[in-house]
């Protein structure tokens, strides 16, 4: 931790992918919706068997589609995460990765699942470059792509998520946090920026984080499937499993890509 001129202590980690256990308070999955909307990807478009869950997080998504009978891999670049996947939710390997460039090996993967924005952490063009190219490498030909994530294009002409401090607070183990949330549009960078301040009853002092995602646009992630050799299957606004109202079982993909969320399905040529 390093402390700012103001002497507000400051890191450079994340508080919740630091802490997988209130990373899972914090976003509940109880139901296991964005598992099952996984799967139903997979299913509705005659996947094989084998899945790569690429950003896998705490493991919950991977362990569902290990469930579901697949023979799934795990990865992250978050040693805390994957410590917590290996134990909580078993099953799956899970393994180190980089999704800005990753080498799991050739043909080995019948689909890459990256879920809640994992992809975004492609800030740069070179890096959403580093990580298809690699996803090409991995996937047999006739390989899936699903992915959910933010939609860029939300934020055209829209600001109600924008320049308004969201506080929230939650409880868990005994101790209450708060969050203080700024959530703005950097256009040079092409980048949805977060500003987060966390504090908590336990007296230890308040932690700011800053975190930033792609605002990658519909047709823009088109392009950029298309040159690495993906055919663009479905790419829609929802139902999904982070929409309001969320996807339930059995329903079919939108056809627009005007909402705050952003589903894909793409097949590698074969
Ligand atoms: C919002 S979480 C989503 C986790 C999980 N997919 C889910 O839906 O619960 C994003 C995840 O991406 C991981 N991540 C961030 N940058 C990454 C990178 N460059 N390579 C691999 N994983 C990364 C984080 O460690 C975190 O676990």
């Amino acid at each position: 931790m390093t402390a700012d001129p103001s002497g507000t202590p400051m890191t450079s980690g994340n508080l919740l992918t630091d802490n997988p256990a209130l990373y899972e308070a914090r976003f509940p999955d109880p139901d296991r919706l964005a598992g099952r909307w996984a799967e139903d990807c997979l299913r509705r478009h005659g996947a094989g068997p084998r899945v790569l869950d690429l950003g896998c997080g705490t493991g919950r998504d991977a362990a569902h589609l290990h469930g579901a009978g697949r023979a799934v891999t795990g990865a992250d670049l978050s040693e805390a995460m994957l410590a917590h996947a290996r134990t909580h939710h078993p099953g799956p390997a899970y393994v180190q990765a980089d999704l800005h460039g990753f080498d799991l090996g050739e043909g080995v993967f019948d689909a890459v699942v990256c879920l809640d924005s994992s992809l975004l952490y492609c800030h740069a063009n070179a890096q959403l470059d580093g990580f298809l190219a690699s996803c090409r490498r991995t996937l047999t030909p006739g390989g899936l792509l699903v992915a959910e994530m933010r939609n860029g294009a939300y934020f055209l002409g829209r600001t109600d998520l924008l320049d308004i401090p969201t506080v929230d607070t939650f409880t868990w183990q005994g101790t209450t946090y708060r969050s203080a949330t700024n959530l703005f549009v950097d256009r040079t960078a092409q980048l949805l920026r977060r500003i987060r301040v966390w504090s908590a009853d336990d007296g230890s002092p308040p932690v700011e984080q800053h975190s930033a995602w792609r605002l990658l646009f519909p047709l823009e992630l088109r392009h950029f499937l298309a040159a690495h050799g993906f055919e663009v299957l479905d790419l829609h606004d929802g139902p999904g499993p982070r929409t309001e109202p969320a996807w339930r079982e059995g329903e079919s993909p939108g056809v627009t890509a005007d909402g705050d969320r952003l589903h894909l399905v793409a097949r590698l040529s074969a």
